[in-house]
């Protein structure tokens, strides 16, 4: 299992390092590989404090050019220099707020393979495209859109994240999340015949209901809020021994 806690745009300099102080100390169970994803201003000190642990690092974005004159942005090269194992692309708040597209996913996408960084695509449906029948369409797209005629490598990560579950309390059932990642897999492995796919579920995955969560196509969980606290973020650890 894999299990990435998604700091989001939270901590200041001194909680960052007090928790992955912290976080090193925790018991994690042998087949289960943890990473946090802290914003881009804290990944050395992380990186640092965590190194030679079993506890990677990832960043949150990225852009997809090396360099040039792209004021704000920061890419995969830089990301390669500090070390860093993941990346996310296309998190739903991304999509949203930041207006990321499926084009801009799959370049972020490729540049991340390119420097060795496990990208890992989030795809996941609104509340009401479920209710009108179109989460097996809007996750078919995004997977197309992005991960089409692309060269992908042995292994590759995808977090089926439903919109209506980030940050909302509501997780989705068992019964959702195994329909859903299922047809992920399908979908993945149809355009891909050569690579293993990890499916990663997040959407209000906390202590209580991470148990329940560990079903058949599974592959681990992608933390937000629960990551955000050590005490909860290592009970969603424990539950996977
Ligand atoms: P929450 O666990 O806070 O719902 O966030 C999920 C998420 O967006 C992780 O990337």
């Amino acid at each position: 299992m894999v299990i990435l806690g998604n700091w989001k745009m939270n901590m200041v300099v001194s909680n960052a390092i007090a928790f992955s102080k912290r976080l090193r100390e925790i018991d994690i169970p042998e087949d289960v590989e943890i990473g946090v994803l802290p914003s881009y201003v804290y990944l050395s000190e992380v990186a640092n404090i965590l190194e030679g642990s079993r506890i990677s690092v990832g960043a949150q974005d990225c852009y997809y050019e090396d360099q040039g004159a792209f004021t704000g942005e920061v890419s995969p090269l830089q990301l390669k220099d500090l070390g860093m194992k993941w990346c996310l692309v296309g998190h739903s708040e991304r999509r949203q707020m930041f207006y990321e597209t499926d084009e801009d996913t799959r370049r972020k996408v490729v540049s991340l393979m390119r420097h060795g960084i496990n990208p890992v695509l989030c795809v996941g449906e609104t509340l009401a495209q479920r209710e009108a029948g179109r989460m097996f369409g809007i996750i078919s797209s995004q997977l197309f859109r992005s991960l089409e005629r692309l060269k992908l490598n042995d292994e590759f990560t995808i977090a089926y994240e439903p919109i209506w579950a980030i940050g909302t309390g509501i997780t989705a059932k068992p019964k959702q999340v195994e329909e859903a990642t299922s047809v992920i897999r399908q979908i993945a492995e149809r355009m891909h015949r050569n690579t293993r796919f990890n499916v990663l579920y997040g959407g209000s995955v906390n202590e209580d209901n991470a148990k329940n969560l560990i079903i058949n196509g599974v592959d681990g969980f992608l933390v937000g809020g629960a990551s955000l606290s050590v005490i909860r973020f290592s009970k969603i650890i424990d539950s996977a021994r």
